[in-house]
């Protein structure tokens, strides 16, 4: 929902990580006219630093350790929704959040979960982007935002960033460089979402 106080779209950012990316749309939610608030951050993995970060900035966190769970995903997922029901979420930020998603999630927030990866998809969907675009030659990378569907790394893009690929690259200084784009990305793509649904109400 629409927080009545705010007029802002509640959004709930998942991480895995380090969560740089969760750290830009904090940063760019506390502007005056930023039209979503980061109402909670949740973890599958209780040590990912994120956490502390968002809990610094005064966010809500929850740490969903997914290994309790076993092999039942699904019933991750149901603790998961538990908070953001609880939060009253109504777009869903994926910010290097690394476990596959099961169908029951991903339909229940069809339109409303976005996803951020490292390469300029459809090129290289899942792990080691950065290698596989540095052995394939390429001159060029960057990041995509897209909608989340069943499909890995498949949903519509929405938005993307380019960056150069420069002699003497390796893996970690282009994860670097399109990790930088990605904190300019992932903000102006969540701000165009969540204008069009305010504008939509
Ligand atoms: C980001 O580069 C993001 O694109 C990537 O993980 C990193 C997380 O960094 N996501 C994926 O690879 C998802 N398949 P962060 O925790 O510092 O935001």
């Amino acid at each position: 929902m629409v927080s009545p106080a705010s007029g802002r779209v509640r959004v709930a950012i998942l991480i895995s990580g380090a969560g740089s990316n969760m750290a830009a749309l904090i940063d760019a939610a506390s502007a005056a006219d930023a039209p979503f608030e980061v109402v909670g951050v949740i973890s599958n993995d209780p040590a990912a630093g994120g956490l502390a970060i968002a809990a610094a900035h005064g966010v809500p966190v929850a740490a969903v350790d997914h290994r309790p769970f076993g092999k039942d995903r699904e019933a991750h997922e149901a603790a998961i929704q538990r908070h953001l029901d609880d939060w009253s979420v109504e777009v869903v930020v994926l910010a290097g959040y690394m476990r596959l998603l099961t169908p029951w999630l991903v339909r229940r927030w069809a339109g409303r979960m976005l996803n951020i990866h490292p390469s300029l998809l459809p090129k290289y969907p899942g792990l080691d982007t950065h290698a596989r675009a540095l052995a394939a030659g390429d001159t060029e990378a960057g990041c995509t935002v897209h909608l989340v569907t069943e499909g890995v790394d498949e949903g519509p893009v929405l938005g993307q960033s380019r960056v150069p690929i420069v002699p003497g690259d390796s893996p970690a200084s282009l994860a670097e460089r399109v990790r930088v784009a990605e904190h300019t990305l992932y903000p102006q793509v969540l701000a165009d979402l969540c204008q069009t649904r305010i504008a939509s109400l």
